[in-house]
């Protein structure tokens, strides 16, 4: 993956210019007709793209912060829809192509992935889904070349908290750059899942040891503060 890889987006608006160039496919991925329309347009566009591997990032997501289901019910469908139906079903079109030509999959999941979390329950739950798949897929895929890498970044300096309505990050965060080339990183090195950061690191650890139902409480009572004033 050196300069002047040919990159390809899906989301619904054109990736910003320091993305550098890519070839857009305008995409809402809530919707199942665009997704399958999109892969489509992918599968086209790799074909006529340089022979080589192709390495699929999966990484459109969003989240919602507060008790379930909130006033927009809605967006916690469309987290599922996004953050897990497109996900699987853009894989499923492509793997083929990922088979003939090598490369594999980076599913961007989250440090929410390894512990059920109270007030963002089902982003949690979305993330634990990714992370789980990812897992299986990868064991399915062993000895096919194809490699499989779940990434669960901590908080990350993005605008993913100004879209979930939280109005800001919630304390430290990573530097978005940095995040995205340890997940590239990890993948290169055929990590089947990686934590950015030591605190995060540490923080999922703790997360996987304790009981799932003590870990729901400790997450419950650490997010019902971080999900701000919106909380009752
Ligand atoms: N930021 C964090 O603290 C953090 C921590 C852990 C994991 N993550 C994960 O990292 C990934 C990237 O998020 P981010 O932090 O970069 O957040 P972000 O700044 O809000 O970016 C989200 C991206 O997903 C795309 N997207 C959202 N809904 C979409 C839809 N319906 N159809 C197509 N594309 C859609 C957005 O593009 P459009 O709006 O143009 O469609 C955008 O490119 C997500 O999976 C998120 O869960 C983030």
């Amino acid at each position: 993956m050196g300069p002047g890889v040919p990159v390809c987006n899906l989301s619904r608006r054109h990736p910003a210019e320091k993305a550098g160039p890519a070839f857009h496919v305008p995409c809402d991925l809530a919707e199942s007709v665009e997704v399958a329309r999109a892969a489509e347009t992918v599968a086209a566009w790799l074909a006529a793209a340089p022979a080589g591997p192709v390495l699929l990032v999966n990484n459109a997501g969003l989240g919602a912060f507060g008790p379930f289901p909130g006033e927009d019910a809605a967006r916690q469908l469309a987290i599922i829809d996004v953050n897990v139906r497109a996900v699987v079903d853009l894989t499923a079109r492509l793997l083929p192509v990922l088979r003939a030509r090598g490369g594999g999959i980076l599913n961007v999941a989250s440090v929410v992935a390894y512990q059920p979390t109270p007030y963002a329950a089902v982003y949690g739950a979305s993330k634990a889904f990714l992370l789980s798949w990812s897992l299986a897929l990868r064991e399915e895929l062993r000895g096919s070349g194809l490699r499989v890498t779940a990434c669960c970044p901590g908080t990350t300096a993005t605008g993913f908290f100004d879209a979930a309505g939280l109005g800001g990050l919630p304390g430290a965060a990573m530097g978005a750059e940095a995040v995205a080339r340890f997940a590239l990183r990890a993948w290169a090195h055929d990590r089947p899942h990686a934590v950015p950061g030591l605190h995060n690191l540490v923080l999922t650890w703790a997360g996987s040891c304790l009981p799932r139902a003590a870990a729901a409480r400790v997450a419950g009572l650490v997010l019902r503060r971080r999900a701000g004033p919106g909380l009752s």
